[in-house]
């Protein structure tokens, strides 16, 4: 007598396993898959034990909190892709106490309702990438206290509230490539002392406040290429001494303030190319372990002494499709480990005979497409094997030595 309940709650949660997948779907493991533009609504009957549901190339248009109220409270992985969600309802997470990951990429989504993400507090991963979303609430993502990972690219915001990212103490990827994005607040990345990635490539940045990254004290990783950045203030990287890679290429800066790259001493990976670079000033690099610095379709006429001498790694010096017309000697002071310099399609008419001493490791030089008339015989003394690519109007001279 005092079994029989039991005896029915068994039976219940069994057929519920065993016989309650959806049509449409794959139940296996407390895994749910659901996959087909034939699925309008969100599936029924999903098995109570469902921890991790997937729901993508769906025409499923809403979710809303009803869809998942009989496995909330176990579900720890929510992922929708490629499916015409265009609506999140208010609460429909509320009751997802142990959710660690939610993906809704791919979707329609144009705004979503202020105090979505109130309760997950266990969430380490939200990937919002491929949407529409124009506005970003204040107060949506601050309560995500576990939050690692944030993904909003690919979408239309064309500004981030000040505050947004507030509470966000445990954040280290950051997402905001391929939107909108006009302009940063002086705040915007305050208070994430963990973040390590930062994309911001493929905006419409133009200019970004000097206080901007001051508080990522271990940022690694900046991607700002592919805006429209014209200037950068002086002291915009004096704190981040963690980075390794900086993009900054395909923007529109046309000088590099001094000191700029002073104190960034383990980095690794720069881009400038394809900006409007007229001059480097010395002071620009301080020392760092730099292997390659990439600075073609710029429009840099000359060269000041000494300006590369800290970057004793530096093993690939590119300066190709520059308007650089005098190497002053002295320019390449320092590159110990340089191994190869590009400086085909510039302005160069004549070339010091001094230009490539001290650097013992240099063997490939190209100097095509240039209006060099006359190379010094002893430019090369001492020299390895050295490589004028197409450099025909000078191999010549070369063979007769
Ligand atoms: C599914 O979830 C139930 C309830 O939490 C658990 O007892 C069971 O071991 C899980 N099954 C698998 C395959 O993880
Ligand atoms: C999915 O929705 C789109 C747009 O509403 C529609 O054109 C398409 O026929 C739908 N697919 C199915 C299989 O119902
Ligand atoms: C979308 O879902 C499909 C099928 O589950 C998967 O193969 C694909 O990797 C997912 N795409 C993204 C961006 O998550
Ligand atoms: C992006 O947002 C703007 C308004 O801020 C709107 O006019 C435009 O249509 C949106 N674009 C897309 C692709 O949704
Ligand atoms: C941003 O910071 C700069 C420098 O600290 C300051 O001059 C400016 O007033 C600040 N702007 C705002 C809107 O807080
Ligand atoms: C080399 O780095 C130091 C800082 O460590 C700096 O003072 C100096 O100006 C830099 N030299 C050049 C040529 O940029
Ligand atoms: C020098 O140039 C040749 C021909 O382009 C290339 O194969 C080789 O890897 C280069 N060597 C270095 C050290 O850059």
């Amino acid at each position: 007598m005092e079994l029989g309940p039991y005896i029915i709650i068994c039976i219940c949660a069994v057929n519920a396993v065993v016989w309650g997948c959806p049509q449409q779907c794959k139940c296996k493991d407390n895994n749910t898959i659901c996959k087909g533009y034939d699925i309008k609504d969100f599936p029924s009957h999903i098995p109570s034990t469902t921890k991790s549901i997937s729901l993508s190339c769906t025409n499923i248009s809403s979710l809303k909190p009803a869809d998942f109220d009989a496995f909330s409270e176990t579900l720890t992985k929510i992922t929708v892709n490629n499916s015409r969600i265009n609506e999140v309802q208010p609460h429909t997470f509320d009751k997802m106490h142990k959710l660690t990951t939610l993906v809704c990429s791919g979707t329609e989504l144009v705004s979503l309702p202020e105090d979505l993400f109130q309760k997950l507090h266990s969430l380490t991963l939200l990937r919002l990438s491929n949407n529409k979303l124009n506005k970003l609430p204040s107060s949506l993502l601050t309560s995500l206290q576990s939050l690692k990972i944030l993904d909003l690219s690919k979408n239309n915001l064309s500004s981030i509230p000040e505050d947004a990212f507030q509470g966000l103490i445990h954040l280290e990827t950051l997402m905001l490539q391929r939107n909108v994005i006009r302009k940063l607040q002086n705040g915007t990345f305050h208070g994430l002392r963990k973040l390590k990635n930062l994309y911001l490539q493929n905006n419409n940045l133009k200019v970004i406040p000097g206080n901007a990254f001051e508080e990522l004290g271990n940022l690694n990783t900046l991607h700002l290429q592919n805006n429209v950045i014209t200037n950068l203030p002086a002291e915009l990287f004096a704190h981040n001494q963690q980075l390794q890679k900086l993009y900054l290429s395909n923007n529109q800066l046309s000088f590099l303030p001094e000191a700029i790259f002073l104190k960034l001493p383990i980095l690794q990976q720069i881009s400038l190319y394809d900006n409007q670079l007229q001059s480097l000033s010395i002071n620009t690099f301080g020392p760092m372990v730099l292997q390659d610095l990439w600075l073609y379709d710029n429009m840099l006429s000359h060269l000041e002494e000494n300006v590369f001498s800290n970057l004793t790694h530096m093993q690939l010096l590119v300066l190709s499709r520059n308007r650089i017309s005098h190497i002053s000697p002295g320019v390449f002071n320092g590159l110990n480990e340089l191994k190869e310099i590009s400086l085909h399609t510039n302005c160069l008419t004549s070339l010091d005979e001094t230009v490539f001493r001290g650097l013992p490791k240099l063997v490939n030089i190209s100097l095509e497409n240039n209006k060099i008339q006359y190379i010094p015989e002893n430019l090369l003394e001492g020299g390895i094997m050295t490589i004028f690519q197409n450099f025909h109007l000078i191999i010549p001279l070369f063979k007769d030595h």
